[in-house]
Parts: structure tokens; C-alpha cells; sequence
């Protein structure tokens, strides 16, 4: 397990340079189908899908598996382009770049490059000297603990020093949007929760404009301003909740906290709805299927 050791002198995100009422992100009524391989229908991933995002928030994704979750943080990159509709990021159509910091699904590690080289990576394409690179590299990498593994090779690491190594990745560019792919998905319990922790502190610093996806509850309410609930085929907004717990949320027991135990449980119960009512879910009908069958014995 990576140890967390996170001291915050300078660096990380960037406040953006907005006015306040501005939104920092707005989405406008976006739509993407797929066209799939071996499938008579196309899928439509999204569909009509609007909501903006205010300067310096933190704002998570939720929803069932396929209501395009990845999809809509690929647009927010300028991976992908919606359909229709429009994606304005700083108010202008988002492109990949140092000042878009990506944390994948998945890794994405060079398996051929050091930890410091994978870090540094961000910025020695953007032309900046090795030196700088590097001493920039071990001061991200000081901040999610792995300072220590900088000359190590990712197979060398553990799954959640991984995700810290990505996460340093991400960082280094000093991004003033950090899009994050369930970002702490493959960490253990215990360092997910220490994760969540740092990611508060990053964030509380630097402030910017934090767009995460993720399957868990607890980490969406525990970590963000707003929370947008997708709906699953189409992927569409179901519910925008605002989360009015008292920041810094790392000084007290949120979970503790009654608006968090309510906002939980309210979620929950949409969620498991949307899996219920989803014929195509593999969750779809179980309940009744296994209470027929408790009921023949
Ligand atoms: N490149 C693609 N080609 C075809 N279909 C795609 C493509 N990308 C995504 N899809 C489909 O679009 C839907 C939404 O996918 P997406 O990855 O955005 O969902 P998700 O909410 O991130 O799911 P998960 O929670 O499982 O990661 C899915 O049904 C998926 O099969
Ligand atoms: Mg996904």
C-alpha cells in the first residue's frame, strides 16, 4: 500500500480565472450514439443531457454501469465530440492538455518508463527541460507518498501506488480541470479512504474545477459541491443534488453526519431503481426471481 504523506506547498490545481457566475462548464442539451460492432441498433449513450458547472467546484458523476459516465468526462477532455448539442469548457470547446488533468479508468502506465519518467511525461511533451521535469515529477510524487518508487517500474507497484502514480500524472501539469475516471475503483478500502482524504486537501488548496466519475455514494457525497445522477439507456440527467456539508469535510465524521446518512440512502434507493426498472441490466428482475423462488420451497 502507498503511504499517504501529503504536504501542500505550492503546485497542484489552479483556480481558473472566471467570474464567479460564470459557469466554469456548461453542457447543452449533448447527445452521442455509438455505432456497435456485430449489433443491429446503434446505442445511444447520451441523450439531451444539460448541466453547468460553477468555478472551484467539485462535481460527481454517479449512475448505474453504461449511463455514459466515461462518455460524458470524455467530452468534458475533448476526446470525443457529442453528436449534438455543445460542450463549452472556460467557455470554448475543450482539447486535451496539461491544463485538462486526466485520470483513467485504468492506469494507463508506460510499463517501459520509471515512475518519475511516467510522471514527468505530462510535461516533457509540452517541450519543458528534463530538469524541470523531474524535480517536478518528485515534488507530485512526494504528495501522493511515492517518492520513494520514483525510480521503480509500474509492475513493481501495488494497485493503489498506481493510482497515486496516476494521480501525480495528472497533477503535474498544475491542471485547472482535473477529470477523474473512478479514480480511487482499484485502491483497497483503507487506502481509498486515505485517498479521499488527500484528494479533499488537493482540492480545498487549489481549489479549480474537480469533475469526478464514480460508483461509490459515500465517495460521491464525501467529496463533492453537487452530484449529477445519470439515468442509464440513454445515459440521461436524472437529478442534480447540491451537498451543503461544511467544508474542510476531513476534520469531522461526515458519515456521521444526518444529511449525509439521509443523502445516502436517497441515492441508494434511486440507483437500485434505475437497475431495477433497466431490462437490459444484469441486475434486472433478480429480486423477484429469487423471492418466487424462496417462495416454492
Ligand atoms: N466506443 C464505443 N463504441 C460503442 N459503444 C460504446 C463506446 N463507448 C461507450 N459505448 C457504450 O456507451 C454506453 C455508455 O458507456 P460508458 O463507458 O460511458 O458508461 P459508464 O457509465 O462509464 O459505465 P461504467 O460504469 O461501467 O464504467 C455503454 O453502453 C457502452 O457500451
Ligand atoms: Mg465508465
Amino acid at each position: 500500500m502507498a503511504s499517504i504523506n501529503l504536504e501542500i506547498a505550492e503546485g497542484g490545481l489552479c483556480s481558473a480565472p472566471l467570474a464567479a457566475n460564470e459557469p466554469a462548464v456548461s453542457v447543452r442539451n449533448v447527445s452521442k450514439t455509438f455505432r456497435r460492432t456485430n449489433a443491429q441498433q446503434d446505442l445511444v449513450a447520451l441523450d439531451g443531457v444539460s448541466f453547468d458547472i460553477k468555478p472551484n467546484s467539485f462535481v460527481s458523476v454517479v449512475g448505474p454501469s453504461g449511463c455514459g459516465k466515461t462518455t460524458l468526462l470524455r467530452m468534458l477532455n475533448g476526446l470525443i465530440r457529442p453528436d449534438s448539442g455543445e460542450v463549452l469548457v472556460d467557455g470554448k470547446v475543450p482539447s486535451p492538455g496539461p491544463h485538462m488533468g486526466f485520470v483513467f479508468q485504468s492506469f494507463r502506465l508506460m510499463p517501459w518508463r520509471t515512475i518519475r519518467a511516467n510522471v514527468a511525461f505530462t510535461l516533457e511533451v509540452h517541450g519543458v527541460d528534463a530538469k524541470e521535469c523531474n524535480e517536478r515529477a518528485d515534488y507530485y510524487l512526494n504528495m501522493v507518498g511515492l517518492r520513494r518508487f520514483a525510480d521503480s517500474y509500474p509492475a513493481e507497484l501495488s494497485g493503489g501506488m498506481k493510482q497515486c502514480a496516476a494521480l501525480a500524472r495528472a497533477l503535474i501539469g498544475q491542471p485547472r480541470f482535473l477529470l477523474m475516471d473512478e479514480p480511487l475503483a482499484n485502491l483497497d478500502a483503507q487506502t481509498s479512504e486515505f485517498m479521499q482524504i488527500e484528494l479533499m486537501k488537493i482540492w480545498r488548496k487549489h481549489q479549480g474545477v474537480v469533475v469526478m466519475v464514480t460508483h461509490s455514494v459515500d465517495e460521491a457525497i464525501l467529496l463533492s459541491d453537487q452530484i449529477v445522477l445519470l439515468n442509464p439507456r440513454p445515459g440521461r440527467v436524472a437529478e442534480i443534488l447540491d451537498v451543503s456539508l461544511p467544508h474542510p469535510r476531513w476534520t469531522y465524521d461526515v458519515r456521521a453526519h444526518t444529511d449525509f446518512i439521509a443523502m445516502r440512502a436517497y441515492l441508494w434507493s434511486r440507483i437500485k431503481q434505475m437497475v431495477a426498472n433497466d431490462p437490459e441490466s444484469e441486475f434486472f428482475g433478480r429480486d423477484e426471481a429469487i423471492l418466487a423462488e424462496i417462495a416454492r420451497r
